[in-house]
């Protein structure tokens, strides 16, 4: 924070509690021309319903006053006015890493058991696969669903198809240390005929009833532009990440629509690495509840 910001702060709060002050003191005083104290003040209503000037309640201007004493004290104490760190040394961010200690010395051993143990093993343990439940709703579920089914461009993590494959390294190094999955767009290089056809192709993989000329014609760009990646087959690669394209199962939607905008356009997935921020005894554990997703 800027020094000026700082004193702005500093200037308008404390402006702030002295002006209650001072408004409290003027408005407990008579004001010229008022009704004396005790004195009806002239005001009616419902016919003798009448107002009589008399003075605020005692207590009731104490707690006034006390807030405002309260205000100053905590003020001192606490970081409260712009960069005045406060006579106390607290601080959110201290007290934060405080309760991230205290949760690592009462979790972290049971963390570090568990990753001792194998992956397959601890997907049996019903201890372990709740631990992980808890993690992946924490960490996970806001891209992968609270039941990890996954959406449009997030993967289904419950079902046998995988992008980086689905033994326990494979899923472990995916959440360590993150994906990327890049489909260049090739609008440009395949035309909006080549793409049609390309398109064809693709569907003919997994689904009856294409144009078998045009599938032949998409075919062979295919086996040119496509192949590298996906594979001859279409079965497509674990190393990069390029999805199988024949057992009917999409990543960025089943609607030739949509295969034909992930064609044209291209599409990538970032899955962010965890390894570093969660630590590899957590990303076990990780790695075992989602392992036994699809491993009954
Ligand atoms: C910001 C969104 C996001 C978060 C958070 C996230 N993921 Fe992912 N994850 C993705 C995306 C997107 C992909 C697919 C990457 C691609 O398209 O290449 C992916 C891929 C994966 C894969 C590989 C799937 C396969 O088919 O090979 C696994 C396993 C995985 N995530 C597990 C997790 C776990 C466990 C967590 C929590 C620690 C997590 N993800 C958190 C977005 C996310
Ligand atoms: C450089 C490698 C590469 C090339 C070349 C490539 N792809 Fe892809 N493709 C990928 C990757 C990686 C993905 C997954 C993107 C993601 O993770 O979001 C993908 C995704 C797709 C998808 C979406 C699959 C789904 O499940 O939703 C289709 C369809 C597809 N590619 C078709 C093609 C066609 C057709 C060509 C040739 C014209 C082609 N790709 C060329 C790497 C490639």
């Amino acid at each position: 924070m800027s020094s000026t910001l700082s004193w702005f702060i500093t200037i308008v709060s404390l402006a702030n509690i002295i002006g209650c002050y001072v408004l409290i003191k003027w408005s407990s005083k008579p004001l010229p021309g008022e009704a004396a104290q005790g004195q009806v003040t002239g005001h009616t209503w419902d016919e003798d319903l009448q107002e009589f000037n008399n003075p605020m309640p005692r207590w009731w201007l104490w707690l006034f006053y006390i807030t405002m004493i309260f205000a100053l004290i905590y003020a001192a104490l606490y970081p409260a006015m712009g960069n005045f760190k406060g006579s106390l040394g607290w601080s959110q961010k201290q007290e934060y890493e405080q309760e991230i200690s205290d949760a690592a010395k009462t979790y972290g051993p049971i963390f570090a058991a568990y990753s001792k143990q194998a992956i397959p093993d601890l997907a049996k343990n019903p201890k372990a696969v709740q631990a992980g439940q808890r993690l992946f709703l924490n960490y996970c579920s806001t891209c992968h669903g609270s039941d990890a089914r996954g959406a449009a461009g997030f993967p289904n993590l419950r079902d046998s198809d995988w992008l980086y494959g689905g033994t326990p390294e494979a899923i472990k190094t995916s959440i360590m240390n993150g994906r990327n999955g890049i489909m260049p767009p090739m609008g440009a290089a395949l035309g909006a005929d080549g793409v049609k056809t390309v398109v064809a192709y693709v569907l003919s993989l997994s689904r009856a009833g294409q144009d078998a000329a045009v599938v032949e014609q998409g075919k062979l760009k295919f086996q040119t532009l496509c192949a590298a990646c996906h594979q001859p087959d279409g079965k497509g690669s674990h190393a990069i990440g390029a999805p199988n394209l024949t057992d009917d199962v999409w990543l960025h939607g089943r609607s030739p629509g949509a295969i034909t905008q992930t064609v044209t356009q291209g599409r990538t997935g970032v899955m962010p690495a965890h390894g570093e921020f969660l630590g590899e005894d957590k990303v076990h554990l990780l790695a075992a509840y989602v392992y036994s997703l699809s491993n009954k």
